[in-house]
């Protein structure tokens, strides 16, 4: 008999954690780690939306505000989908939550019944299965491969659906791998959404303007507009605008799938921070013109980090079309063993391995569902990044 929640059960702990406690307990005993775990831009936020925020509290915009945000957010968020992605949404189409995470979650506490099934690609963002699971669904894991740079294709979608399948989550650019998907390429997956109207789908664009080269953004309701009517488009500022900590995420959808959402919201955390919101009508509305220059700096330092390694016998290291993160193949490294002894079975056992014996930091493949792999985030300074490469350069070749 346990006191706690049987749900709970089904969840397991965040497995990045034990990399970022290790991480930590190395640092704090004087290790020299580097860090590539941080899912974060290592970017300030940018100061005129800094502005916006101490305005707002000058003029004492602290109080409780709407459950799913306040009606000048809604607008701005209504342009900004307009303006970036040619969707029309009215203000009751739209809900606003204490980051990305919670709308998702809200989404998914608000649709799912036990039994009901959600198709998540992988390698996905970690949080994915355990929020359905949580939500009292069932995750089904539709595996892509390196083969396709990550990318699902439309055999292997169709092949995850069944009469079960409530969504489809998908995430373009996407966390791990920095995979976009292009027009085409998403075209082919909604056209097996075409064919299975029972089945929605719930697209976390979060990367949205992190992308590079002459790779274009697009998201499903805008390459299939007959799509619309199920279709939960999300986002939110966090990664863009550098404002991970103001915790504002949002979703745009059917009325009756945002109402609900709202319900939720509303027994649970209420609205999300008065201040953070009028912060992110800055961000949405306000000039955009250090979008490209952030992206200058992260395109510079994913191809600092694809090429280095890339050069690594026994690593391969697509190259992403955006996000900041990459998710280099070791599985010509398994087998092999550590200056210190340890066999290289598993991803997890490399990634313990250079975080012991190299003092670099990653995120080991299993634990976004496909290995044998590990992500390394570029958000940090180009000489932090190049020292990294050079220990996993050097601890790579010391293996035999
Ligand atoms: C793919 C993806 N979606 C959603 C989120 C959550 O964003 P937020 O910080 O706004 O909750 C993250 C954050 O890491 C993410 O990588």
């Amino acid at each position: 008999m346990t006191f706690l929640s049987a749900t709970l059960s089904r969840v397991k702990p965040s497995p990045t954690i034990a990399v970022t406690t290790k991480a930590a307990e190395l640092k704090a005993a004087g290790r020299d780690v580097i860090g590539l775990g941080a899912g974060e831009p290592d970017f300030d936020t940018p100061q005129n939306i800094k502005d916006a925020a101490v305005a707002a509290i000058a003029a004492g915009k602290t109080k409780y505000t709407a459950v799913d945000g306040i009606p000048e957010l809604k607008a701005a968020i209504c342009a900004k989908l307009k303006r970036d992605n040619g969707l029309d949404y009215a203000p009751n189409q739209v809900s606003v939550g204490t980051g990305g995470k919670q709308i998702l979650y809200n989404a998914l506490m608000a649709t799912l019944n036990p039994g009901d099934e959600v198709v998540i690609p992988a390698p996905y963002w970690v949080s994915y299965p355990d929020m359905v699971l949580l939500a009292g669904g069932e995750p089904v894991i539709a595996a892509a491969s390196l083969e396709t740079n990550f990318k699902l294709t439309p055999e292997q979608l169709e092949a995850a659906i069944t009469p079960k399948t409530k969504w489809l989550i998908f995430n373009s650019p996407s966390n791990p791998t920095g995979a976009g998907y292009s027009r085409e390429e998403l075209k082919a997956l909604t056209d097996v959404l075409m064919r299975h109207p029972h089945v929605w789908v719930m697209t976390d664009d979060m990367y949205e303007h992190l992308a590079y080269d002459d790779f274009e953004f697009c998201t499903p309701a805008e390459v299939e507009p007959a799509l619309y009517g199920r279709t939960l488009t999300c986002n939110g500022v966090s990664k863009a605008y550098a404002m991970t900590g103001w915790r504002i995420g949002y979703a745009a959808g059917p009325v009756e799938v945002i109402a609900a959402m709202r319900k939720i919201q509303s027994q649970s955390t209420s609205n999300p921070c008065s201040v953070s919101q009028w912060a992110a009508i800055e961000a949405l509305n306000g000039p955009q013109d250090f979008l490209p220059t952030n992206n200058e700096v992260f395109k510079r330092r994913r191809d600092l980090v694809v090429s280095m390694l890339s050069d690594i016998d026994g690593v391969t290291c697509p190259v992403p079309e955006g996000a900041f993160y990459v998710y280099p193949s070791i599985s010509g490294l398994i087998g092999k063993t550590t200056p210190n002894g340890t066999v290289i079975e598993n991803d997890e056992a490399f990634a313990t391995a250079l975080l012991e014996e190299a003092d670099v930091a990653v995120v080991f493949g299993a634990a976004f569902g496909l290995s044998p792999n590990f992500r390394v985030s570029y958000a940090t300074s180009d000489e932090a990044l190049k020292t990294a490469c050079t220990r996993i350069q050097k601890f790579c070749a010391s293996l035999t």
